[in-house]
């Protein structure tokens, strides 16, 4: 495993959409274990490809709970909404105020192509959504609530 740098706000690659991750093999598998190793490094919950600088569909997420890795994820069910501070790992030291939905479910694979459905509540469907967004180019701070 290695750590991978965390592409910061400013550079393009954040603002992409990303696309469909098709293959399930052990590259896929270096660049997730990498992922969660920096996600732990820099004492963030939650990282996305595209902060890693691949454009593709899957973040990792560890909110204390347990690692969980999301391929292709799609969130099919949202319900009721929070509003909390959120901050991320490629805009270092800022927060904002944003407003999410209370719980979602979500559909992905895992590493090795195999369907999965979570349901998460709280601070967990919060770093859900977080990390999604990312995949569609789209940052925290686009959604900060002005108070
Ligand atoms: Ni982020």
């Amino acid at each position: 495993m290695a750590l991978r740098n965390i592409v910061k706000i400013g550079d393009e690659v954040l603002r992409k959409k990303c696309r469909t991750q098709l293959t399930f093999d052990e590259k896929l598998h270096t660049i997730l274990d990498d992922m969660a190793e920096t996600m732990y490094a820099a004492e963030g919950v939650g990282l996305a490809a595209p902060q890693v600088g691949i454009l593709r569909r899957f973040c990792v997420v560890d909110v204390g709970d347990g690692l969980i890795e999301l391929v292709n994820p799609v969130i099919v069910k949202r319900e009721g909404y929070q509003i909390g501070d959120e901050g991320c790992l490629s805009l270092p030291g800022e927060y904002g105020k944003v407003k999410r939905p209370y719980s979602v479910t979500v559909r992905a694979q895992d590493r090795n192509g195999n369907n999965i459905e979570i349901s998460a509540e709280g601070f967990k469907a919060k770093a859900f959504c977080h990390e999604i967004d990312h995949l569609d180019g789209i940052l925290y701070i686009d959604k900060v609530i002005k108070e």
